[in-house]
């Protein structure tokens, strides 16, 4: 059995190379130009000056209850947080190119929250191994950066939370590497655009099912699947809190909006299915059927008469409505 596919590859219905006895095309072709694992380098380090959340040196993830709506000083503390990992997100998509690993990314992001005084979240939570998420393609989300190369024509979600002032801010975008099909394109222009439409139907009294309600109609015109088993969550002194945002509408979101609150919003949709499969390393999602699927996130907080997004900015990857630039 070999584990790397030849230069030149089997026709359809000949023998798969691997050894398998199988034809070709009931075998390795299904994984041609699919993402694969690739090797994952080891732990990277934080300086002791910078302050660690309580999972930094076990992996576990304790948790307590947090007030769902927070004090002006902790909206305050995530408004810095919001702004730093905005940035941190914006320069990591400038970084990006064809021939780089996502490895390379990892480094990259790492440095730069460090740079700036944060803990890059990610890191040693419930044992994830890196200090960002990079989804390329297919995967929906979790992806860990590795020694897989960065190609012309992906699509790669990067996903960054910082923690910096006893808080965390979490935002994401998915970027466009090179020469783009027209269908991905047109998924990552609508995915932002399902996200801005979830973020305006924030509003202090209403349910959140509001929110996935506005999402979900709006990649259902287009035809889109919109994945159900990753949600936006709240967010404050812990990476996750108790708020559940779905982004497909159900009746049960009956939470009502409040002034102070804080959660994220962060849709994942697909050009096909929106179920998931996952890789044997426990993180990475991928779609069932190997389409592609984009992703953008902001933190928030809900308003006296609306909402301010946290992670937004001039400088944010996406600064407003994408309707309205
Ligand atoms: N940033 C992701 C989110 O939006 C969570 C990543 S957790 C990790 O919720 F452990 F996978 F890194
Ligand atoms: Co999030
Ligand atoms: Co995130």
């Amino acid at each position: 059995m070999s584990a790397n596919p030849p230069a030149v590859l089997p026709q359809a219905n000949d023998p798969c190379w691997c050894g398998s006895g199988r034809k070709y095309k009931r075998c390795h072709r299904r994984d041609e130009g699919k993402v694969m694992p690739g090797e994952v380098s080891p732990m990277r380090t934080v300086p002791d000056h910078i302050a660690r959340p309580s999972y930094a040196d076990t992996g576990e993830v304790e948790r307590w209850d947090e007030p769902i709506v927070k004090s002006p000083e902790v909206i305050e503390a995530m408004r810095h947080a919001g702004r730093v990992a905005s940035e941190v997100l914006r320069l990591a998509g400038e970084f990006l190119q064809p021939g780089i690993t996502t490895d390379d990314v990892d480094a990259y992001v790492h440095d730069l929250f460090i740079e700036r005084g944060a803990y890059p979240s990610t890191l040693n939570y419930h044992g994830y191994p890196k200090s960002l998420c990079t989804s390329a393609n297919e995967v929906i989300c979790h992806g860990i950066p590795d020694s897989r190369i960065i190609r012309d024509g992906d699509i790669m979600n990067l996903d960054v939370t910082g923690f910096i002032g006893g808080v965390h801010g979490d935002t994401n975008a998915t970027f466009c590497i090179g020469d783009v099909d027209p269908a991905s394109r047109e998924l990552v222009r609508i995915t932002e655009e399902c996200t801005w439409r979830g973020i305006e139907a924030v509003r202090p009294g209403r349910p959140l099912s509001d929110i996935g309600r506005a999402i979900e109609d709006h990649a259902r015109t287009g035809g889109y699947g919109v994945v159900r088993a990753f949600i936006g969550h709240g967010i404050g002194h812990q990476f996750h809190t108790d708020i559940q945002v779905l982004h497909y509408y159900d009746s049960r979101a009956a939470t009502v909006m409040q002034p102070g609150m804080v959660f994220t919003i962060e849709p994942m949709i697909t050009l096909g299915t929106w179920q998931h499969r996952m890789w044997d390393d426990g993180w990475t999602a991928v779609t069932a059927d190997g389409k592609r699927t984009a992703q953008f996130e902001h933190t928030l907080v809900v308003t006296d008469d609306g909402y301010e997004v946290l992670t937004g900015g001039p400088d944010a990857v996406s600064p407003s409505p994408p309707w309205t630039r």
